[in-house]
C-alpha cells in the first residue's frame, strides 16, 4: 500500500487526506458515531466513523470487530482541547474516515489485547504468543531489547571489535555444570553434535587466530532445571579480548553498561559509579549469596545497583570427593596461585580470575582471564581428575591450539535476556523474549518437544528405550 502512512505520522498532517492501516484495537459506539482505536507498529490513532462521511461504508463500520485488519482513508483533524488524550502519542489528532477497506477478519482473540496480559494464564499466552506480542507491554519489551542489542553492537564495533558467528552444531564444551542438548548425526550413525552452552572455546580459538577483539550476539543452549531467569535457549553478548588483564575487561564492560543505560533507559539511575567491587568471601559473609541486591531503595523501579563480584575459589569438592571447577575450566588462576595450580597443591585456596557482574540481585554476566598456556589448562583438567585419554579426547584441540602461540586473553558474556528483563522491570526473562518456552521447557505454540516418526528415527539410526 504505497501511500499508507503510520499513525504516528498523522500528528503532523492536520487537514490532510491520508491512508492508514492496522488492527482494530478497540471500538466505542456513541449512537450513530463509532470510534475506533486503530493500532499499527507506531501506536494508536482514534478513527471517527460518521455515516455522513462514510456513505456506503457506514454499514461496514458496524461490522468491524477487534483485531480485524483494516485500511482507513480520511482527513486528519485536530482534537478540541477537551478531547486531547495524553495517554496516546497521537492524542492531539484523530482521523475522520471517508472510506474503509477490510484486509482481513479476525476471530475473537482468546484474551484481550488492549489490556495488560500479565494476569492471563501463561499457557494460553504462550500458545498464542503472536497475539500476546501485539500487547503494548510486550511490544515495548521486544523493542527495548532491539535497542539494547543494537547499542552493544554499535558500541563494540566503535571499540574495534569484530562480530563473528560460531557454529551451533558443535561438540560438548563441558564448561558449565549444565547438561547439553545433543543433535544426532544422520551421516555418522551413533554420533552426536552438541549445541553450545556458550561459544567459549570458539572465542578463545579466535584469539589464537589473531582477531584480538571478538564479539557475538550468541545463542546458547543449556538443558538445566528452569527458573524465572533461565531458559533452555538464551542469548549472550559474548566477547573476548587479547593482551588484557582483569582490570581492562572490567573497565570496558563497566563503561559500556553505563553508556547503554544512559542511551536505552535514560529514566534509570545507576546507584553507584564506579560499580562497587566485592570479593566472593565478602559477598557471602555480608549478604549470604554471591549476587547481592545492593539497591538502597528496592521499591524504586528506576534504580540500578550494579556490582562486581571477584576472587572466587577456583575449585570446589564434588560429591564423590574429587574436585570440580566453580565457574569455568578455561579460567586462569590469579597469578599468585599459578605455582600452586601447576604443582596441584593447596587446591582449596586457589583463586580464579573469574569476575561476575551483578545487577539488582541477578548475575547478569560472568567471565575471566584464561589460561593461555597449555600446561596450565592441563593442570586444571588433571585436578578435576581427568585422565590423559579423557583430556585428549575432550580438550586435545584446545591444548593443541594454545601451543601454537596463543596470546594472553580474557573475556566475558553478559546475558542479554536478564539485562533486558531488569531494564523492563519484568519478573522473568520470558517477558523479554519473543518466543520463550514455559517453566518446563515446553513450547506451547509449536508443541515442542515432540516425538519423531518411526521413519525419521530410522534415518537417524536411533532406537528408543
Ligand atoms: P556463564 O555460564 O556465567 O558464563 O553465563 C554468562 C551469562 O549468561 C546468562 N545465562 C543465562 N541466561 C538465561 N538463561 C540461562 N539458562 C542462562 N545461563 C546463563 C547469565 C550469565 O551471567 N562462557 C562463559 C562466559 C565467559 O567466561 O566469557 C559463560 O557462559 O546472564
Amino acid at each position: 500500500m504505497s501511500n499508507r502512512i503510520l499513525v504516528s505520522e498523522c500528528v503532523a498532517k492536520v487537514g490532510e487526506q491520508v491512508i492508514v492501516s492496522g488492527w482494530i484495537h478497540a471500538r466505542r459506539d456513541m449512537g450513530k458515531v463509532a470510534f475506533f482505536d486503530l493500532r499499527d507498529a507506531s501506536g494508536i490513532l482514534q478513527i471517527v466513523a460518521v455515516p455522513a462521511e462514510l456513505g456506503e461504508g457506514a454499514e461496514l463500520a458496524q461490522k468491524l470487530r477487534s483485531e480485524w485488519v483494516v485500511t482507513f482513508t480520511g482527513t486528519v483533524q485536530a482534537r478540541g482541547a477537551k478531547q486531547i488524550n495524553d495517554k496516546i502519542s497521537t492524542g492531539t489528532v484523530e482521523l475522520l474516515a471517508s472510506s474503509i477497506t477490510v484486509l482481513n477478519q479476525a476471530k475473537t482473540p482468546p484474551f484481550e489485547l488492549d489490556q495488560d496480559t500479565r494476569q492471563i494464564n501463561e499457557e494460553t499466552r504462550l500458545q498464542y504468543r503472536y497475539l500476546d506480542l501485539r500487547s503494548e507491554r510486550l511490544q515495548k519489551n521486544i523493542r527495548l531489547r532491539d535497542q539494547v542489542v543494537t547499542f552493544f553492537r554499535e558500541y563494540l564495533h566503535a571499540e574495534k571489535f569484530v562480530e563473528i558467528e560460531t557454529p551451533l552444531l558443535t561438540k560438548s564444551t563441558g564448561e558449565t555444570g549444565a547438561r547439553e542438548f545433543v543433535v544426532p548425526s544422520r551421516l555418522h550413525p551413533g554420533n552426536f553434535y552438541a549445541l553450545p552452552q556458550s561459544p567459549q572455546q570458539f572465542k578463545q580459538l579466535l584469539m589464537v587466530a589473531g582477531f584480538e577483539r571478538y564479539f557475538q550476539i550468541a545463542r546458547c543452549f543449556r538443558d538445566e532445571d528452569q527458573r524465572g531467569d533461565r531458559q533452555p535457549d538464551f542469548t549472550q553478548l559474548d566477547l573476548e579480548i587479547s593482551f588484557v588483564e582483569r582490570e581492562d575487561v572490567l573497565q570496558l564492560v563497566e563503561a559500556m553498561m553505563i553508556a547503554m543505560v544512559k542511551h536505552c533507559t535514560p529514566e534509570k539511575k545507576i546507584q553507584q559509579i564506579p560499580f562497587p567491587r566485592l570479593s566472593y568471601q565478602e559477598s557471602m559473609a555480608k549478604y549470604g549469596n554471591d549476587k547481592p541486591d545492593l539497591r538502597e531503595d528496592k521499591a524504586d523501579p528506576n534504580l540500578l545497583a550494579f556490582c562486581w563480584v571477584l576472587d572466587f575459589p577456583f575449585f570446589e569438592k564434588t560429591e564423590t570427593g574429587g574436585w570440580t571447577f566453580t565457574h569455568n575450566p578455561f579460567s586462569a588462576p590469579k597469578s599468585e596461585f599459578l605455582a600452586d595450580l601447576m604443582a596441584k597443591q593447596n587446591i582449596n585456596n586457589i583463586m580464579t580470575t573469574q569476575y561476575d557482574i551483578v545487577l539488582n540481585g541477578y548475575e547478569i554476566g560472568g567471565g575471566s582471564i584464561r589460561n593461555h598456556q597449555a600446561p596450565a589448562l592441563k593442570a586444571v583438567l588433571e585436578i578435576m581428575g581427568l585422565d590423559e585419554e579423557n583430556i585428549n579426547r575432550r580438550f586435545g584441540h584446545m591444548l593443541e591450539a594454545l601451543d601454537f602461540g596463543a596470546p594472553p586473553h580474557g573475556g566475558i558474556a553478559p546475558g542479554i535476556d536478564r539485562i533486558v528483563m531488569l531494564l523492563a522491570n519484568e519478573p522473568n526473562i520470558r517477558e523479554v523474549m519473543a518466543f520463550p518456552k514455559d517453566g518446563n521447557a515446553n513450547d506451547h505454540m509449536l508443541k515442542a518437544p515432540s516425538p519423531l516418526s518411526d521413519q525419521a528415527l530410522r534415518d537417524l539410526h536411533i532406537k528408543l528405550i
